[in-house]
């Protein structure tokens, strides 16, 4: 008789492979076995008939906003969300204040989630005007998974933008780069268009279409001339993604969850509550998301889940702040999309473990594979509920999904062998650490 730590017995298995009815055995916080362990014994057992079980679902896009203002979000907050929402990991943006610029905010980082993450984390690096010279040095430090570019500005005051700071950035270094791309240029050219108060829609007039795609273009031809990969974050047109399937020799791509499931009448619903960037966009640019995530140009899809509070939602456009949360919903509106056929379970594995694994380089977890991470998502995919604002974990205490039904919902997360999430409720101690990347690694002895 075989004895494990964990046994999971009887889920059906999203394997890179295909799914299978299978047990999983899980030894020292790894995938020890999987297969028929019919006659195997185990510490702790979690029967799984009827639920499928996923690799532990990533979220490699989320805003902690530490350090910055704990009223909005924080590290425990935002982690514990990702818990509740059917997540494993999370990789955490620069862009707070201050921003995560320098080895020193670094380590304080990650000495920081110790104790206070209750999923694993993954830690950006922002660039600016000021570090470039130390971006090579800072993309090796344990635990980061990219170096992250604002080419356009956005919340914070990272920012790169003319031709030439971008390549100094993208040769200084040689991991892939995240990029936030919307043209700078055009973007502060159009604002003068535009006056406070103008209904919120107006958002995607002013960050249109060309602003992304002129973004996109500057950055993948600047990513070519230095043959520096690039990944080109919440891709937000049909023009881009059309671009992007030729570019696969460079630029890998992310779409986010809003892209696709919101579209321009969320405006009208909600207000300020529907401002992000890049903009969310009419039905044409929502189909041509759903097109790439089924020929395959889609790599990751995220959260891009950024809070702010609900006085800096409720200024007046276009001051109003841009960004909406995300990461405590972004699993169950992916298996509600799963239930209504838009992609498979099999996809979304590969949009949410596989592929952030490959794009970032992160070793030991995205796949139900022996010798992995025993990191799982648990889901039921016959359970229906219906999103509500009062289980918003974040402390600005919204969601723009509040009242949307789901089919289909995570009911489980186990973290390196440590059953860490059931049925809405967290489960002992913040257990989470810093993720593995396999090119950050610090300097060699
Ligand atoms: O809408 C956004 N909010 N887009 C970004 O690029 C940044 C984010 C934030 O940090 O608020
Ligand atoms: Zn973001």
């Amino acid at each position: 008789m075989v004895g494990f730590d964990l046994l999971l017995r009887g889920g059906r298995l999203v394997l890179p492979w295909g799914e299978a009815d299978a047990d999983i055995g899980v030894r020292d916080g790894r995938i020890a076995a999987i297969g028929d362990l019919r006659s195997a014994t185990a510490a702790e057992t979690i029967e799984c008939r009827g639920l499928h079980v996923l690799p532990g679902l990533i979220d490699a896009h989320v805003h902690l906003r530490e350090p910055g203002d704990p009223q909005v979000e924080d590290l425990e907050h935002g982690t514990r969300a990702a818990l509740l929402g059917g997540l494993a990991a999370v990789f955490d943006m620069p862009n707070t204040a201050p921003a995560i610029t320098d080895r020193e905010r670094l380590d304080w980082k990650r000495d920081h989630l110790h104790g206070r993450a209750w999923v694993d984390v993954g830690l950006y690096v922002g660039a600016s005007k000021k570090n470039m010279a130390e971006l090579a040095g800072l993309e090796l430090q344990p635990n980061v998974c990219a170096v992250k570019v604002f080419a356009g500005s956005s919340t914070g005051d990272l920012l790169i933008e003319d031709d030439a700071s971008l390549e100094a950035v993208m040769r200084s270094g040689r991991r892939r780069i995240a990029y936030h791309s919307e043209d700078e240029y055009r973007l502060q050219a159009r604002k003068p268009l535009f006056t406070s108060g103008m209904p919120h829609r107006n958002h995607m007039v002013w960050r249109d279409v060309e602003c992304a795609l002129l973004g996109t273009r500057r950055l993948v031809g600047l990513s070519r001339k230095t043959r520096r990969p690039a990944h080109i974050l919440h891709v937000s047109t049909a023009e881009e993604l059309e671009y992007l399937r030729d570019c696969r020799d460079i630029a890998t791509v992310e779409v986010l969850l809003n892209h696709l499931t919101q579209t321009d009448e969320a405006y009208d619903r909600l207000g300020g509550y529907a401002v992000m960037n890049p903009p969310i966009r009419d039905q044409r640019h929502l189909d041509a998301a759903w097109a790439a995530v089924a020929d395959g140009t889609v790599d990751v899809v995220g959260s891009d889940h950024a809070p702010h509070s609900r006085a800096a939602k409720e200024r007046p456009w276009p001051d109003c702040a841009a960004g909406l949360t995300g990461v405590q919903t972004i699993v169950p509106l992916m298996l509600d999309h799963v239930a209504a056929g838009r992609l498979s379970l099999c996809r979304l594995v590969d949009l949410m473990c596989a592929g952030p694994a490959r794009v970032y380089g992160v070793t030991g977890k995205g796949r139900l594979a022996a010798g992995y991470d025993a990191d799982f998502t648990l889901v039921d995919m016959k359970k229906q509920r219906v999103i509500e604002e009062s289980w918003i974990v974040s402390p600005c205490g919204w969601t723009p999904f509040a009242g949307h039904r789901c089919t289909g919902w995570p009911v489980g997360v186990v973290i390196r062998g440590r059953h860490a999430m059931q049925d809405d409720t967290v489960i002992g101690a913040p257990g989470g650490r810093a993720v593995d990347f396999a090119e950050a690694r610090g300097a060699a002895d």
